[in-house]
């Protein structure tokens, strides 16, 4: 066990990030402060931490800042003494990768690099780097088999190329200089405070407004499905207990193909929420739309190691996570509400016209 002081989360007021930050204060025992550096963008909601600050008084800090900026970024990581780093910030969406890459390079591959260089040059005190990363470095499976911490990489997507490069330095920052790093590859979160241009949250709310269910190619694409409090206690296992320099792949053991998902949904929604106004079943919103281009067909996960060596494992099924998911969005309209409005309208606006 590691008794982290003062820990500096980036990205913690987007979707994993703000679920990380109340698992370790309001469950995990945590004793440290935590300190979140975000540079709230489209992505980022600080009212999803609202009551945490205060609830937690000065065991929770943030400081708006970009990992991209050297000097802000050194300033942050002295004057808080920080001995730990558990690295969120990302550029997350792929449909927003493939229409424009730039912030994708920028946040993920030079904010990764800017940090891990911080980090070296404090190699003294910062006794753990937790680098958050994804399945979708591996590239795509066939119908059979599993990604694992073996798995070459092969990304398809400029999100999935930009993490993988941060991938690489993450593990080479340990190689040459021996910087404690390590690493998750996860497999599709979901869960309370996701932002709604990922699937299972848009999905959510326009079955709620009878709004069409965008469904991607033949809806036959596979992801391996996580709640996100389960990716939080895997990535909390790994930074107290996992060894420097290792990579842990982490899953749900829950491949579903996107039409099952999101006929869940849809079931769901009809089951918590008023009837649609013709009384049809949601799933009678589903619209086949376009294929995103280089669409990775299935990713699953074999999460043996993390299993194995530290003993974790998720808590949540398909079906008590789905629903209380789809209870949690269904009750926090006013974040909802608060989340959607501005750049992120905008940008759908302009780039999704087709639909
Ligand atoms: P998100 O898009 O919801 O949140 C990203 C956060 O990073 C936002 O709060 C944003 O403001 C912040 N940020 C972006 N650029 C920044 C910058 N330059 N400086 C400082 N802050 C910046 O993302 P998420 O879904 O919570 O994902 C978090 C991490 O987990 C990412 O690294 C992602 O690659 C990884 N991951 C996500 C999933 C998933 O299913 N969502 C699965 C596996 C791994
Ligand atoms: P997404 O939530 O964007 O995650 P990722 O691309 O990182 O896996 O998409 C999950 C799956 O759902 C993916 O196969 C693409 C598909 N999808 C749709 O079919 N319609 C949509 O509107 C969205 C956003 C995704």
């Amino acid at each position: 066990m590691t008794n982290f002081k003062n820990l500096i989360v980036t990205g913690g007021s987007g979707f994993i990030g703000a679920n990380f930050i109340r698992y370790l204060l309001d469950e995990a025992g945590f004793a440290g402060r935590v300190i979140n550096v975000d540079a709230l963008t489209y992505a980022a909601n600080p009212a999803s931490l609202e009551d945490v600050a205060q609830r937690h008084g000065r065991r929770y800090c943030f400081e708006r800042a970009d990992i991209c900026d050297r000097e802000t970024m050194a300033g942050i990581l002295d004057r808080y003494e920080a001995d730990a780093i558990c690295h969120f910030a990302a550029e997350s969406h792929v449909d927003r990768s493939i229409v424009k890459p730039d912030d994708f390079i920028r946040t993920n591959i030079i904010g990764t690099y800017t940090l891990l260089q911080l980090a070296r040059e404090r190699a003294g005190r910062i006794v753990r780097f937790h680098h958050v990363s994804t399945d979708e470095v591996f590239g795509s499976l066939g119908a059979a088999g599993y990604f694992s911490e073996a798995t070459p990489y092969s990304p398809n997507s400029p999100y999935s190329a930009s993490k993988a490069a941060s991938d690489h330095l993450a593990r080479a920052y340990h190689e040459t200089y021996g910087l404690p790093v390590t690493t998750t590859n996860c497999s599709n979160n979901y869960g309370p405070y996701q932002f709604p241009e990922k699937l299972v949250p848009l999905m959510i709310l326009n079955a709620l407004e009878g709004k069409p269910l965008p469904v991607y190619g033949d809806g036959l694409n596979v992801r391996d499905w996580l709640y996100v409090r389960d990716h939080c206690a895997a990535i909390w296992t790994v930074m107290q207990r996992g060894t420097a320099g290792r990579v842990y792949c982490v899953g749900g053991r829950c491949e579903k193909p996107n039409l099952e998902v999101v006929h869940r949904i849809c079931d769901l929604v009809d089951a918590q929420a008023p009837k649609l106004a013709d009384g049809r079943s949601r799933r009678a919103l589903i619209t086949y739309v376009k294929d995103r281009p280089g669409h990775d067909r299935r990713y699953a996960i074999d999460c043996t190691r993390i299993e194995q060596e530290l003993g974790w494992k998720p808590a949540e099924t398909f079906e008590s996570g789905f629903e209380r998911t789809v209870r949690w969005y269904l009750g926090n309209r006013k974040w909802v509400d608060a989340v959607r409005s501005g750049e992120y309208r905008r940008w759908m606006d302009q780039n999704y016209t087709q639909r």
